[in-house]
């Protein structure tokens, strides 16, 4: 493979979130959260952890940002969790929550890092949830307050924004299939939810803008490319179909286009929406959603191949089945032009000004050999070759300006509590040693050389 330079200042950078690897999950005033809960809760997590000590960043931090220094990292994506902020949703700020990231932040910049902050990475307050949580409208408002208090103290010195991670996992894996906090199971809740997700982020840019002189603002969005398996109509209709559900439900409108007609349509035949349609959408919701942005986040780990179990018809059979794809351990094929297909696509349906790649990475459980070393090489492979199709877009003339690897260190994954480790550095969970991977050693030589 012939070299690969990316453009003059691209972003190398990393990413995390708070429930993830902070822990001291009820110190220093911190509220509970919706993950908190969830987690507590017996029979929803895989190995039945939490994240109460994590990967005890919230005392580990100036550690961590050590050691991102010491990989020459230049952007670090974290969140902040709400409920260390204003543990009740709304109202009473708590100062020690506000110092905690205020340090961080400070911290990073002696380091050299760009602070890249997301506000929302899943951990509602739960007194929010004991409130409506995000089906409620007033849970808009909470945000918008907390957007602002957030702003307000980091804004002059962190000038990369970004609102919402992933607002579709929140909406429809916390209120669809009930597989992530809060486990509601509910077509209604969920397309409310992932309204009110979206709303929320409308209101906070210009807060957000008014806050932080020249800061850049967006959202992050987990986006999976479709494709048919075989060429039947069935099929095809169910990769749209998909498409619609996951892409285009938050695209269109973020992009002006209203929520997708067709999605719509199928909702209410299948009555998720009630006979009045999108009765939740009040006058003028959808031009806040679509206000201007300045750069969108993408999320980007796997595709998905779609087949109509449930047309009796559905013929030709399944011509595309994803051969003998390698797969991680979170069982996601590794299919590295899904970005790059992905990219172009944001270019010429949506156009966005920018593009950071906000999210991608691999589960891989490596573990340190008898030397200390963890030669994670399958690691490595996926994000040269996902970096190498990320160069191929940037070449195409998408906008590309950074790239961020999930995840610095190996944290707690969900509903897959511990069993999966995403880092390239790994994490001990009994001593809390960190040890930078094979593929922390890669990317360090990766970003001292632009390229690879
Ligand atoms: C994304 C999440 C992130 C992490 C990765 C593996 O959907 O944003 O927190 O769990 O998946």
């Amino acid at each position: 493979m012939s070299k690969l330079r990316f453009p003059e200042g691209f972003i190398w950078g990393v990413a995390t979130s708070s429930y993830q690897i902070e822990g001291a999950w009820n110190e220093d005033g911190k509220g509970e959260s919706i993950w908190d809960r969830f987690s507590h809760t017996p029979g929803k997590i895989e190995d039945g952890t939490n994240g109460d000590v994590a990967c005890d960043h919230y005392h580990r931090w100036r550690e961590d940002i050590a050691l991102m220094k010491s990989l020459g990292i230049e952007g670090y994506r974290f969140s902040v969790s709400w409920p260390r902020i204003l543990p009740r949703g709304r109202g009473e700020v708590n100062q020690a929550g506000l110092d905690f990231y205020s340090r961080l932040v400070d911290g990073l910049l002696e380091a050299g890092i760009s602070p890249f902050l997301t506000l929302y990475h899943w951990d509602l307050p739960q007194a929010l949830q004991d409130e409506g949580g995000w089906p409620a409208r007033a849970t808009v408002e909470a945000f918008a307050q907390y957007a602002d208090v957030i702003s307000r103290h980091l804004g002059d010195r962190v000038k990369h924004w970004i609102t919402h991670n992933e607002p579709a996992v929140a909406g429809f894996e916390g209120h669809l299939t009930g597989r992530h906090a809060p486990g509601i199971q509910d077509w209604n809740a969920a397309l409310r939810a992932a309204h009110h997700l979206l709303l929320s982020h409308g209101w906070a840019v210009p807060i957000i803008r008014g806050n932080s002189r020249d800061a850049e603002v967006g959202i992050a969005l987990n986006l999976v490319p479709a494709v048919p398996a075989s060429a039947s109509a069935a099929d095809f209709h169910a990769c749209r179909h998909f498409d619609g559900y996951l892409n285009r439900w938050l695209l269109d409108p973020l992009y002006g286009r209203h929520y997708p007609a067709d999605m719509v349509a199928s909702y209410m035949a299948q009555g998720h929406l009630p006979a009045g349609g999108l009765t939740f959408v009040h006058d003028g919701d959808l031009d806040t959603i679509a206000s201007r942005t300045d750069f969108l986040g993408v999320n980007y780990y796997t595709r998905r191949i779609l087949r109509d179990e449930n047309a009796p018809d559905n013929l030709p059979q399944t011509t595309f089945p994803a051969p003998d794809s390698e797969r991680t351990e979170m069982g996601w094929e590794v299919y590295p032009d899904g970005l790059y297909d992905i990219l172009n696509r944001l270019r010429f349906e949506y156009q966005p000004r920018k593009i950071y790649v906000t999210e991608n990475g691999a589960s891989y459980s490596d573990r340190p050999d008898t030397d200390g070393r963890v030669r994670d090489h399958r690691r490595v492979d996926y994000l040269r070759t996902h970096l190498a199709a990320a160069h191929r877009a940037i070449q195409n003339g998408v906008p590309l300006a950074g790239y961020f690897v999930w995840s610095l260190i190996d944290n707690f994954e969900w509903v897959k509590g511990y069993t999966q480790r995403f880092g390239i550095v790994w994490t001990d969970y009994e001593t809390q040693e960190r040890i930078p991977k094979d593929s922390a050693l890669w990317y360090k030589d990766t970003i001292a050389q632009n390229g690879f």
